[in-house]
């Protein structure tokens, strides 16, 4: 195939956003507010991307219901991390938190409300009072049980409010970096509506491109979750961080995968086994069903694994909200409720909800400080690499360390996004003419294209793609064990090396869904490759890294981040960069490791 028979479109702008969620679209506002000249350019319609799909709500210490402090906040989620999170980040984000969500009010977002017209914030796991010591905090401020909906709808009508250019069905293929500055300027898309092809210049691009759970084959993710971004990033020859852990949610529907959420056990819900008891009380007496999910998702699995299952195989337990006042329900919870329904066939005023622990939300991503400057490792020191940023569930930067806590995540979309945004204030001019490139510096990324397109082996993309997630779920879950790892390893390089056997066989330009997953395969598999690894390789019990074999938290060896890079044979390379240990301001002191118990 001659590259020449493509059309190719050149755009300049200061900035390249590619991803629309809440991350995406916060960061964009920002910058299209600064005066810079900003393209989102996303795969799919910015009010489809995942944070559509957050229910239980966002964190902030506004104190509507609860005294509250952010710094209760920063000492829940740095416990939270189980001490893997950096504190000047987070710090940074439980600080601005409120900031965050009273600017999300100004825009529109239309929260529940108290009886006196405060924003309603609810009961969260993990998500405590006086640095632990007190009750529950309700800080987790929610738009009943759909806030992602109301955040994602609302910035994008700001956006559209700030005139914001989107490129909407446009596939982003790869980074197109500088090499001999290291830089990146720009991104090279495919546009599946009329099947031309486009380069974006750009001073910065934002990687804005969400998680990857859908290497594993339950997930409460979108299908479009494939970790665009972080796929790009390693074929850049940048590394990944803290890739090991993967959360799983206590609650995703049985059988669907489709999240119930957190906002349930905040009501007042709790979890029971086959002898109906409420057995979250005899692992964590004190939080009971509101301890974080790390440690909910390996109650409710041992209970599975002792025999007190529910259901004809045992293999799964029960979420009950029917004792709550149905006045609650309707109001708090009516996404959930029609959820079970339609997917469990459960009415949840009447009957317990069948949940199993389901991949939720991916920890590790591009490394970056909490600027969201994408971060690397040059002779053993950091260094940001120019031009490229990442936030979000795409990044790694890191405030959630080792677990995230439920309601966390929508905050760093937004603390971050609004980051993002301002950092380009002090390091890009808008409307500096670009540098220029020969016209066959992309050569590369059309070569790489019309080996896709073309390729005609003997296995489908969703063959291969069934045997990562079947490998993933089976050989890197909630619990791990050295001989599974190792077998986990070897199955997953077997998977990877299939892809140089896949075939497309439609060959089209136009909305080429074929083609379109068989380049996000290519985007998962080495993540799929790393996670294991790094799973693999890490030797302690940390957060939602659980190993059987190595119960406990090791400190002395690894409290420190993951760093891993990927060679063309899917071998991979790994290093560690130090947890930062410093607080950005007096405003709150460093907090040392303690043993977690909720
Ligand atoms: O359970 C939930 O509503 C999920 C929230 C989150 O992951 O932050």
């Amino acid at each position: 195939m001659d590259k020449l028979a493509y059309e190719i479109i050149d755009h300049e702008y200061d900035i390249v956003v590619v991803g629309a969620g809440g991350a995406g679209l916060r960061a964009t506002l920002g910058m299209n507010a600064a005066g810079f000249s900003v393209a989102c350019v996303s795969k799919i319609f910015p009010t489809r991307s995942h944070t559509v799909a957050a229910q239980g709500g966002i964190s902030a210490a506004l104190c509507n219901i609860t005294e509250d402090d952010w710094r209760w906040h920063a000492y829940d989620t740095i416990k939270g991390s189980d001490w893997l999170g950096d504190q000047d980040a987070i710090e940074y984000m439980c600080k601005n938190a409120a900031k965050a969500v009273i600017e999300l009010e100004n825009f529109g977002v239309p929260f529940s409300r108290t009886e006196d017209g405060k924003i309603y914030q609810r009961s969260f796991g993990g998500m405590t009072t006086h640095f632990g010591k007190g009750k529950s905090a309700q800080r987790t401020c929610a738009a009943s049980d759909k806030t992602g909906h109301a955040i994602l709808h609302t910035l994008y009508q700001q956006c559209l409010k700030f005139g914001t250019e989107f490129f909407v069905e446009y596939f982003v293929i790869d980074l197109i970096m500088d090499h001999n500055t290291g830089s990146c300027c720009g991104v090279f898309a495919w546009s599946l509506c009329d099947g031309t092809l486009h380069r974006f210049w750009a001073h910065a691009v934002v990687l804005a491109t969400g998680g990857y759970g859908r290497i594993y084959f339950s997930a409460t993710s979108a299908y479009t979750c494939t970790g665009d971004g972080n796929g790009m990033v390693v074929r850049a020859g940048l590394p990944l961080e803290d890739m090991e852990f993967v959360q799983f949610h206590p609650t995703g529907i049985y059988g669907a995968g489709c999240l119930i959420t957190e906002g349930c056990r905040g009501e007042g819900g709790y979890l029971i086994n086959s002898q109906g008891e409420r057995f979250m009380e005899h692992y964590t007496p004190k939080a009971k069903d509101l301890a974080s999910r790390d440690v909910v998702s390996r109650a409710i699995t041992t209970e599975i694994r002792k025999g007190r299952g529910v259901g004809p195989k045992k293999d799964h337990v029960y979420l009950t909200i029917a004792h709550l006042d149905p006045e609650v329900i309707k109001l708090r919870l009516p996404g959930i409720s029609e959820t079970a329904k339609t997917f469990a066939g459960v009415d949840v005023t009447k009957d317990p909800i069948p949940v199993i622990p389901t991949v939720h939300y991916t920890m590790g991503g591009i490394p970056t400080n909490y600027h969201g400057e994408v971060i690397t490792l040059k002779n053993g020191q950091e260094e940001a690499v120019r031009g490229l940023f990442a936030i979000g569930e795409a990044a790694c930067v890191s405030v959630h360390g080792a677990n995230r806590l439920g309601s966390n995540s929508l905050l760093d979309l937004i603390v971050f996004g609004r980051a993002a945004a301002l950092r380009t204030q002090d390091t890009i001019k808008p409307g500096v003419p670009h540098k220029k490139f020969s016209k066959d510096h992309t050569d590369w990324i059309i070569d790489k294209f019309n080996k896709m397109r073309f390729a005609s082996g003997k296995l489908r993309v969703s063959q291969i793609r069934n045997q990562m997630q079947n490998t993933m779920q089976k050989y890197a879950s909630v619990f791990r064990v050295s001989e599974t790892l190792t077998e986990g390893t070897q199955a997953i390089k077997k998977v990877a090396e299939m892809m140089s056997d896949i075939s497309v066989e439609d060959r089209s330009m136009i909305w080429n869904s074929n083609l379109v997953e068989a380049l996000e395969l290519t985007n998962m598999i080495p993540q799929a490759v790393i996670t294991m690894e790094c799973a693999a390789n890490r030797k302690e019990s940390r957060g939602a890294h659980a190993r059987e074999d190595f119960p406990e938290r090791d400190d002395a060896n690894w409290m420190k981040h993951t760093l891993a890079w990927i060679g063309r044979k899917f071998n991979v390379k790994i290093d560690y960069k130090k947890v930062s240990d410093k607080t950005l301001s007096s405003d709150i002191e460093f907090i040392p490791p303690e043993k977690r118990i909720y």
